[in-house]
């Protein structure tokens, strides 16, 4: 955790769920009544409306998982970051690798998609990560020096933005990297963002994500530099949620 940093537990529901079942969750999430995390649920496109209605009056924070690049257009099938604000969304996960990979998503455009998300005022939570592949050859930093190098814009900081670190290969897998390489990795993003931004660099919320449990939250979320998490599986059960967000 880095000291003074209000830590941020988010949910990325992803393509999950029935409409009676986002209500649900939300309502329960929103139940939980944690006090030393800001909570933020991201439902698919859909249910942001109906999860808005049930997160009212709570302090869960609403979030989407995408948004296109442009205001506005001819874009069939693709939401604004303005459609979002409209929706209620205070945050938006940009470049999740899932994205990068079903959708050919390269840190350009996951740029261009993290400044459309900052004209709106919203928050982007950019997502970067290496394969397992690059792990063992040992150019995972580099990596992933290089997509915050090409994936966020400037103001990124200013509108106190969110980096999720999710090593690709612990996503959904179970496995997460040692203790050791998580807080390596965080103590070089830190790094990467207090020599691109300054001093706001210092303080922005660098999440780690993949595999993360209530059984292991408590140590990862112990680390130097992991302000918090972004839960996949685990952010489909309220309990398992809550028991991560009470973690910190
Ligand atoms: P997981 O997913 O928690 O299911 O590993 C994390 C993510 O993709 O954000």
């Amino acid at each position: 955790m880095t000291p003074g940093v209000r830590p941020l537990i988010a949910g990325n529901w992803k393509m999950h769920g029935s409409l009676s079942e986002a209500r649900a969750l939300a309502g329960a999430v929103a139940e939980g009544k944690v006090q030393g995390a800001e909570l933020l649920v991201c439902p698919p496109f859909p249910y942001l409306l109906p999860v808005q209605g049930a997160l009212a009056g709570s302090t869960v924070a609403l979030g989407a998982q995408d948004c296109h690049a442009a205001a506005k257009g001819a874009h069939t099938g693709d939401i604004s970051a303005p459609m979002l604000k409209d929706c209620g969304a205070g945050f938006v996960i940009l470049g999740h690798s899932e994205r990068r990979a079903d959708h050919g998503e390269d840190d350009a455009a996951v740029r261009a998609k993290a400044e459309a998300v900052l004209a709106e005022g919203l928050v982007p939570v950019v997502c970067v990560g290496e394969s397992e592949a690059q792990r063992l050859s040992g150019e995972a930093e580099a990596v992933v020096a290089g997509q915050l190098a090409g994936s966020l814009p400037e103001g990124f900081a200013q509108a106190h933005g969110v980096v999720a670190y999710e090593p690709v290969w612990a996503i959904g897998t179970g496995r997460t990297p040692t203790e050791d390489d998580i807080a390596a990795m965080h103590a070089r993003i830190r790094a990467e963002l207090a020599a691109r931004f300054g001093a706001a660099g210092g303080t922005l919320r660098i999440l780690y994500g993949g595999s993360v449990k209530p059984g292991n939250a408590k140590a990862i979320l112990a680390l130097p530099h992991v302000d918090g998490a972004l839960v996949g599986g685990a952010s489909l059960v309220a309990a398992d949620f809550l028991a991560i967000a009470s973690a910190v």
